[in-house]
């Protein structure tokens, strides 16, 4: 069986260069014989998290999907804007209300952190926030991140890198993700076993 992985943008817009990311993480993956479950952020939107919403209503649909897809792959990749040096609350409220399931699906669940932005910190200082409620749920967060800095001038008219430095440094990482998880699959107590 191949490994699957389910790879999303977290940004709502058409135009989005995190979408532009995430597409060429999904096609690395692919050409590296991974499978990919390609979503988007809209299929886990969610109204704010609300306790006695949840009490009296259960989960929204956008959370089921949300941990319907995280299960039904062996990791994640995340290709996220930073928002005001931080996570944008949509994934943030995603997040929220999955980690509300039992059991929870986030935890022992292996992640792999991207950004793109205009900036020349490239979204950086959004996956270090990130980190922090997905570790805390358990989550085996890959040490390596990807962020693109200047990311409106970085692509391709087919969706690569201009530059092959950068290509070649983003492929190096997805190869180091990609063993990681399929290491992980021989890990006796692992749940991507
Ligand atoms: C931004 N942007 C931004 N960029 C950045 O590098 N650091 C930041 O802290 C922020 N903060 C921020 C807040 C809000 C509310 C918005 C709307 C935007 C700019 C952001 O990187 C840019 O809009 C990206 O293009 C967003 O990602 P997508 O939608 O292109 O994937």
């Amino acid at each position: 069986r191949r490994i699957r992985f389910l790879v999303f943008a977290a940004s709502l817009r058409a135009g989005s260069l995190n979408h532009r990311l995430a597409t060429l993480a999904a096609t690395v993956i692919e050409a590296l014989g991974g499978r990919v479950d390609f979503a988007a952020m809209r299929d886990f939107d969610c109204p704010s998290y609300d306790q006695d919403v949840q009490d009296l209503d259960g989960f929204p649909e956008g959370a089921q999907e949300f941990r319907r897809r995280l299960e039904a792959n062996d990791a994640f990749v995340i290709s996220s804007p930073e928002y005001n040096f931080s996570v944008p609350g949509g994934l943030k409220n995603a997040i929220d209300w999955v980690s509300r399931f039992r059991p929870q699906p986030l935890n022992e669940r292996h992640g792999l952190l991207m950004s793109a932005s205009p900036s020349m910190a490239g979204g950086n200082r959004g996956l270090w926030a990130l980190r922090v409620p997905l570790e805390h749920l358990g989550a085996r967060v890959y040490p390596e991140m990807f962020s693109l800095a200047q990311a409106h001038q970085a692509f391709t008219e087919n969706g690569w890198f201009a530059e092959t430095r950068l290509q070649v440094w983003f492929e190096r990482m997805i190869v180091g993700f990609m063993d990681l998880v399929e290491a992980a699959k021989h890990y006796p107590c692992a749940k991507t076993a």
